[in-house]
């Protein structure tokens, strides 16, 4: 009998590779788990490694790509059989069972096939449910979380957070296993022990036994200077010079990194580049973090048309078809708003069209994105945007259509009801005109007052062009 201790996929793979090679059958090897301290501790002294030495080494069976993929998995799964479940699947597959896997009454297979729905579910529930607590450590913010996986879900997990929140410094702290983002690195530590989820104060607390060991600031600022400084400096500067240097800049940047974070800015300002022209300020839209609704839409819709134009046009938020495409008005109330603009006799591709808020809000009811109006936040935070477009643009007519542009651009009470059609001079345009928006047309109950308000748009628009 032989006994093989291992502790995930890697080395449960090397080992069964091993195994395989040396001909030796699923009954004759018992894993033991190494990530079960109590159950490795009763196999000390004992031979933990492979007792019999390959005699003639078989050439390396074919493994279906899928087993593998299940294996990873599975190898998560806390059960402590899964390693041994994994390689009897796997010697049944290499020894005349080729198509194991297809066999879903088959003990085996259903019970690796149920593991890893487990640890799918598991891996889900710990990216649905994180929340991270925000601490401050010699000025620096950290954000901190507890969790408790079923199963050991934490390394594989881990990397989703990395993407999600690049530029905050992180830990999840979980009684397996703890995962750490520097703003560089990814790292891992043993696992915390608490009898209970530490709450507030408590998980500050035993966090904070835990920073010294993980960050090392200096660390992190010193690498990433290092790399930036062309290396033709490095001979003539003294090398504690270099350091005095980089830790003098470093704060700056990572504070800057930190105030970007991943939605917890409260603004697009944080967003927008100090020196651009249209297209890096379409760029750096690309990645707005500056509310939540980038988090549910499919993208950013930015402004379009001549950077000359004198006409801009400014709606509300791109619709489920804008979200889609990825440009403006190109949905049912873009077609509206094209009939309106070619019967007042402006041509579309001589205008820049926009919306006050850029990321599509909606609400899920069945299989329908159901638009949703954005609140004074959602305004206001991504406001600085439709400023920026306006400044580059510098339109002689600016148009509001609708209630939401008309209170961004020209004030919290305007009413479209009572001023549209009027000219007022705004801080953003001399010659600000608001007008309905097209999808209120769309909602106008009856044939009647949809031609009426289509009407007045036309008329409207025929005043653009009559001062232009
Ligand atoms: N409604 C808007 O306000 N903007 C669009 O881009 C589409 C629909
Ligand atoms: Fe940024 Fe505006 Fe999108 Fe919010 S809606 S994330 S502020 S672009």
């Amino acid at each position: 009998m032989s006994v093989v201790a291992v502790s995930d996929f890697a080395s449960w793979r090397d080992e069964a590779r091993a195994l395989l090679a040396a001909n030796q059958p699923p009954h004759e090897i018992t894993f033991i788990d190494a990530t079960a301290p109590q159950k490795q501790s009763l196999f000390v002294g004992s031979a933990v490694r492979i007792v019999n030495a390959p005699t003639t080494p078989r050439s390396t069976p074919r493994v279906p790509k899928d087993f593998l993929t299940l294996a990873e998995k599975v190898s998560c799964h806390r059960d402590e059989i899964r390693f041994e479940l994994l390689y009897r699947a796997l010697w049944r597959l290499t020894h005349g069972e080729p198509k194991l896997l297809e066999i879903e009454t088959d003990d085996d297979v259903r019970r690796l096939y149920l593991m890893e729905k487990a640890v799918r579910r598991d891996a889900h529930k710990m990216k649905a449910f994180v929340r991270f607590r925000r601490v401050e450590q010699e000025g620096e913010e950290y954000f901190i979380a507890w969790h408790r996986p079923d199963h050991h879900t934490v390394k594989p997990t881990a990397p989703f957070f990395t993407r999600r929140f690049p530029s905050m410094r992180w830990s999840i702290l979980t009684p397996d296993l703890c995962a750490h983002w520097d703003l560089e690195e990814l790292t891992f530590t043993p696992g915390v022990t608490s009898d209970q989820a530490p709450q507030g104060d408590l998980l500050e607390d035993m966090w904070k036994t835990y920073y010294r060991a993980i960050f090392n600031p200096a660390r992190i600022k010193l690498k990433a200077m290092v790399k930036e400084m062309p290396k033709r400096h490095w001979k003539t500067l003294p090398e504690t010079r270099i350091i005095d240097d980089l830790l003098d800049e470093a704060p700056a940047r990572v504070e800057e990194m930190v105030r970007r974070q991943t939605g917890l800015a409260t603004s697009a300002a944080d967003f927008i580049p100090a020196d651009h022209d249209y297209e890096s300020l379409r760029q750096a839209a690309m990645s707005c973090r500056g509310c939540p609704l980038y988090q549910d839409a499919t993208q950013t819709i930015f402004g379009e048309g001549p950077i000359n134009a004198k006409i801009m046009l400014v709606g509300e938020q791109p619709g489920d078809k804008e979200d889609l495409e990825g440009k403006p008005f190109v949905g049912p109330a873009g077609q509206i708003l094209d009939q309106a603009l070619s019967e007042a006799g402006i041509d579309r591709s001589q205008i820049y069209v926009t919306n006050t808020v850029k990321h599509f809000k909606f609400t899920k009811s069945s299989k329908i994105r159901q638009h949703s109006k954005p609140n004074v936040h959602e305004m206001t935070a991504c406001k600085p945007w439709v400023q920026a477009e306006i400044a580059l643009v510098k339109p002689e007519v600016m148009v509001c259509l609708g209630a939401t542009a008309s209170q961004t651009l020209i004030g919290r009470d305007f009413k479209i009801t009572k001023q549209r059609g009027e000219f007022i001079a705004t801080e953003y345009c001399d010659q600000t005109i608001a007008t309905y928006h097209p999808s209120a047309i769309l909602r106008m109950p009856t044939q009647e007052a949809r031609e009426e308000t289509m009407a007045a748009l036309i008329q409207d628009l025929r005043k653009v062009v009559s001062v232009l």
